[in-house]
């Protein structure tokens, strides 16, 4: 029999302790596929008398750096944030590891780095599961897509967000509620500030950039909104306009083909859309590119097992190398694209105005529109007390161009309070 191939994993949390589980329940199968048997030569964790399940407890040490430099063939990293997981990756790569991770924060911050050390010690860095949980999507986008020229990723990428905005929409759930839910639920990051406050989907957007553009993206190239303040006059709004409200992660190319805007924020998404109907913690991603058209990936965001899936995958491909005795090729980042900023996008806006019921208000507020050069789509008038209440939706603008058009009317006198300001997705433009 084949010496084993051997596997360290650093973290035994919701997703390490399903990875441990699904490596000793699958282990046959995995051996066949890998063509050597595949061996648990330890799991690095914070705490070692927590209960673990059917973890064999034999396994479990507290010296992560010691397991990260112990020259296993493959050391996963499901720690997650940057320190002890950046050190501990780099002691895995310098000693000879092939590293699986999952941790979208360090990639999105330090990831070219990470991936030039791997290039240079000639071992492979995967990391499947730190965009969109259980889906196929970077391997897709690195090798499937590879041939095409991508145009735009547009998705949801975080479930824990998902799960919170669907059960508002469709329960009327209380925000601090359904948060907690996620949390049990083991979708929500250790501080759930990183998802509600878009920071987790902005570093999946630059993941994703990165590959579909094959430019060096970090999180700070990325314009952030999160889904802490969407309220529920928004949903409401939402409701009678026909739509649902979704965190999206944006990256797409600009119109003369020599940059990127990558961005996250709150968007309504209208009901025929498909990324209307994804609901609870899955995640959607769609891909535009020039030959192909749209191409959708669908599925479980978020949760051990789901991710888990994906971290095995990574395995198996890992150690097929090792096997084979080959590495996959390092990051392509050879087009290196300048990254715009998300003024100049080009978005429409849903707003709810408060505004003085009055002859000429109507037109005084189109004006401010009109002198910002964006186009109004459609608007909705209801009487509340002596004032009134404006839901106007605009035609496709440059985004900094509605940002100023909605600062100018906050400093109208007519215009009594901005309720709600809101990016809408028209489309599926590929
Ligand atoms: P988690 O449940 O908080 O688990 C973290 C694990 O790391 C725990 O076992 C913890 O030990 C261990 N740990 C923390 N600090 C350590 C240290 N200094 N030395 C050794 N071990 C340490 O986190 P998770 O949800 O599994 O997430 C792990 C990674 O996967 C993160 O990068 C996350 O972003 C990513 N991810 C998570 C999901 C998901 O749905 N949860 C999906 C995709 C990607 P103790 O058990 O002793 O506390
Ligand atoms: N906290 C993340 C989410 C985990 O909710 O999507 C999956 O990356």
């Amino acid at each position: 029999m084949s010496a084993p191939i051997t596997i360290a994993l650093l973290g035994g949390g919701t997703v390490g302790s399903a990875v441990a589980k699904l490596l000793v329940e699958n282990s046959e199968d995995l051996a066949a596929r890998i063509g050597r048997p595949i061996q648990i030569s330890g799991i690095a964790v914070r705490d070692a008398s927590k209960s673990r399940g059917s973890i064999d407890p034999s396994l479990i040490t507290t010296d992560a750096q010691a397991l990260a430099a112990s020259g296993a063939d493959i050391v996963i990293e499901v720690i997650g944030g940057i320190e002890p997981a950046k050190s501990l990756i780099e002691t895995a790569i310098a000693s000879g590891s092939t590293v699986v991770t999952a941790n979208k924060a360090l990639l999105a911050s330090h990831g070219a780095e990470l991936h030039a050390k791997a290039v240079a010690a000639g071992v492979d860095l995967f990391y499947e599961a730190s965009v969109a949980g259980a889906i196929p999507l970077l391997r897709p986008l690195r090798e499937s897509l590879a041939g095409d020229k991508v145009r735009r990723v547009l998705g949801i990428v975080n479930g824990t967000t998902n799960f919170i905005l669907s059960k508002m929409y469709d329960d009327g759930a209380d925000y601090a509620d359904v948060l907690a839910q996620a949390q049990a639920l083991g979708y929500a990051e250790a501080d759930p500030t990183a998802d509600v406050e878009g920071f987790d989907s902005a570093a999946k957007a630059a993941i994703l950039a990165g590959l579909a553009f094959h430019t060096n993206v970090t999180i700070d190239d990325v314009s952030r909104e999160g889904m802490s303040k969407v309220s529920a006059l928004d949903i409401a709004a939402a409701k009678s306009l026909g739509c649902v409200i979704k965190l999206l992660a944006i990256a797409e190319l600009t119109d003369d083909d020599t940059g990127i805007i990558v961005r996250v924020h709150p968007t309504m998404v209208p009901n025929s859309h498909p990324l209307a109907s994804v609901r609870d913690a899955f995640n959607a991603v769609f891909v535009e590119a020039q030959a192909a058209g749209q191409v959708m990936f669908y599925g479980r965001g978020a949760g051990g097992d789901p991710t888990a899936s994906s971290v095995l995958g990574d395995v198996v491909a890992a150690a097929r190398n090792k096997v084979a005795g080959s590495v996959d090729p390092g990051q392509s980042d050879y087009a290196d694209l300048e990254i715009h900023n998300v003024g100049e996008a080009k978005t429409s806006y849903y707003l709810n105005l408060r505004v003085a019921d009055e002859s000429g208000v109507l037109a005084a507020i189109a004006n401010e529109f009109a002198r910002h050069g964006v186009s109004i789509q459609a608007v909705r008038q209801d009487d509340v007390g002596d004032d009134a209440n404006l839901v106007i939706r605009t035609h496709s603008a440059i985004d900094q161009d509605l940002q100023a058009t909605v600062e100018s009317l906050r400093k109208m006198s007519e215009v009594r309070d901005v309720l709600g300001v809101m990016r809408v997705e028209n489309g599926v433009s590929a």
